[in-house]
């Protein structure tokens, strides 16, 4: 099966691109050709990702630009890191690129996020494109502007806002990704559905089959329909005053289950939906959502593989892990929250309300 490309756009003036969603992408000259011809470009991938489609790319671009630098990276979110960020400083300056440079980001968020942040620094910002080949990717981290690393201290803390020219999202790519990796962008395809489009969580529900088995038409809908929602929020809110936050949806309580645990016991989106999960459940106690809203989330999240019972961390570990700020007060506890079937707010909750979702949502210890 082949699908056909279709072009989303993230409208933000003179920074607009375009996300191009299809089969066969990698190998479209064409595609690509629209760059521009240039002295140099370099591709930025992982250990993993360089034998499976690096050289394709490549293929793609060798008409186009007299060198190409390909950066082999380790994989793995704990090279999302300095060291990582200097390697490719070091091969871009010691191939002689200069401002002109295009950078290629192939891979999963790990690599988009920090070859993206790479382009925001080398020499005070050069252009690059977006080629995400995990589903998370394709449907969350390449589109929008945030790149970021790692520091000892916090997950993406040093960072910046840089959008790409171009996102290339061929779907084709996601087929030799680990079934446990496509569950998890599976949460944040639900995410969209939750927070902006009910009838896309009918949908997403009704073909959960299809996507489970990798289905290509489905894969392309999903990534389309959760790539116009995302760039719709982008282009309303680039950089997160307002609107932008309710992508973090299911995410703070997501996020308390991955630092209680340690970092990579669950994955992100594992976390994500059990998050989503215990949002909605809070929704439901702050009398904003029905609880049968919440009972469907629930079973689409369960449907797609992903854990619906948190880990029994404690109700005060959770707290502590959830609170904005860590003043005397012990700072407040802000979630995004469901008003309705596609629709999200933020809000500030009573410790209280907070302990409920969690006796109901987490496994008895
Ligand atoms: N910038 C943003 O807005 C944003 C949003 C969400 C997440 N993120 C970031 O994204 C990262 C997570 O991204 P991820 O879930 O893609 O993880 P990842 O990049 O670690 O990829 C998951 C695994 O799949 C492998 N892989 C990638 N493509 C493959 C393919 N086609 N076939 C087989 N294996 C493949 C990777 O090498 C890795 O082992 C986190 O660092 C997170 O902070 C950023
Ligand atoms: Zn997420």
């Amino acid at each position: 099966v082949t699908v056909s490309p279709v072009d989303v756009r993230v409208e933000l003036g003179e920074r607009s691109y375009a996300i191009r969603i299809g089969s066969g992408l990698l190998d479209d000259r064409a595609l690509f050709g629209q760059l521009g011809a240039g002295t140099a470009c370099a591709i930025v991938t992982n250990e993993t990702v360089a034998p499976l489609y690096a050289e394709r790319l490549a293929a793609s671009l060798r008409s186009q630009f007299g060198h190409i630098e390909i950066v082999v990276l380790p994989d793995g979110e704990v090279h999302k890191d300095w060291p990582a960020l200097q390697r490719v400083f070091s091969a871009l300056l010691e191939s002689k690129c200069d401002r002109s440079v295009i950078v290629f980001a192939l891979g999963g968020g790990v690599i988009g996020d920090l070859a993206g942040f790479a382009a925001a620094c080398y020499m005070r910002g050069v252009r690059y494109v977006q080629v995400p080949t995990t589903l998370l990717a394709q449907v969350d981290s390449a589109v929008g502007g945030k790149t970021a690393i790692n520091h000892a201290l916090g997950k993406n803390m040093i960072g910046a806002f840089h959008q790409p020219m171009l996102v290339v999202a061929d779907i084709d790519t996601l087929q030799t990704l680990p079934k446990r990796e496509l569950v998890a962008g599976l949460a944040e395809v639900i995410k969209y559905g939750a927070i902006a489009d009910d009838g896309f969580l009918d949908w997403i529900d009704s073909h959960m089959g299809e996507l489970l088995s990798f289905d290509p038409l489905a894969l392309a809908h999903a990534v389309r329909r959760s790539c116009e929602i995302k760039a719709a929020i982008v282009a309303a809110d680039e950089r997160e005053s307002g609107v932008r936050a309710t992508l973090n949806f299911g995410h703070t309580f997501g996020h308390a289950i991955e630092t209680g645990l340690g970092h990579g016991a669950w994955l992100h989106g594992e976390a994500v939906g059990c998050g989503m999960v215990m949002a909605a459940d809070l929704s439901v106690r702050l009398d904003l959502l029905p609880r049968a809203h919440a009972d469907r989330i629930t079973k689409i999240v369960a449907r797609a593989g992903l854990p619906v019972k948190a880990p029994a961390l404690g109700a005060e570990r959770y707290l502590e892990l959830m609170r904005v700020d860590k003043k005397a007060d012990g700072g407040q506890l802000r979630f995004v929250v469901l008003d309705g079937p596609g629709q999200a707010l933020l809000r500030v909750v009573e410790p209280g309300r907070v302990v409920e979702t969690l006796e109901a949502t987490s496994e008895l210890a």
